[in-house]
């Protein structure tokens, strides 16, 4: 059981790793998405290459890596500690891809689609809050930032504080990939949705 858990948590770290937002700009023709906007493999940095459809597709892809991930973990071992650290595996594949020198992204789409996966109730409700804030704010980044902030509160009525400790741990990792959007965010210079160029 021991060699199975740590295949599966390889093999969700490799699915983690793979960057769909590099691949599916590159295939699509639109550029280096690195020498794009905030440089970062995101979601959000590919909709600054103005093409909606493919900012979609990265956001669907990587959230299905850490959906994908806690459901190989579900099928191959059946036990929730497991399907945890798969996904947690996932997310540390995203923002540290051996593809990619370790030099990753920022997690929010990953985080999404684990947290769907493990509870959907609860991933709907921490979507709810990404969407209600991108629209109050236009920032990307600030949904992100109170969606993760608040995603522990959202164990309590669905009774899964079994997540706690994994929803803790992906916070944390959102907040240090953000830091310099949290600068830019007080700054008063983060860039809103929509705009294409980076302030
Ligand atoms: O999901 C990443 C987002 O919160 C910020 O992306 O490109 O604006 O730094 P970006």
């Amino acid at each position: 059981p021991g060699t199975t858990l740590a295949l599966v948590a390889l093999l969700a770290y490799l699915l983690g790793s793979v960057p769909f937002g590099v691949i599916v700009t590159r295939v699509m023709g639109l550029g280096d998405l690195r020498q794009i906007g905030s440089g970062n493999i995101g979601a959000t940095n590919v909709l600054r290459t103005g093409n909606k459809g493919a900012a979609l597709a990265t956001l669907i892809l990587d959230g299905a890596k850490g959906a994908v991930a806690v459901l190989l973990a579900k099928a191959l071992i059946g036990q929730n500690d497991a399907m945890q650290l798969a996904g947690l595996a996932a997310f540390i594949g995203h923002i540290f891809p051996v593809w990619l020198k370790f030099k990753g992204g920022k997690g929010v789409a990953t985080f999404l689609g684990t947290m769907l996966a493990l509870s959907w109730p609860v991933g709907l409700c921490i979507c709810a809050t990404w969407l209600a804030c991108a629209f109050l704010t236009r920032m990307s980044s600030a949904a992100a930032l109170l969606a993760a902030a608040t995603s522990p509160l959202w164990l309590v009525p669905f009774e899964r504080g079994d997540l706690l400790m994994l929803t803790l741990v992906l916070t944390a990792l959102i907040y240090i990939r953000h830091w310099g959007n949290l600068a830019r965010i007080k700054a008063g210079t983060e860039p809103r949705i929509g705009a294409k160029k980076q302030a």
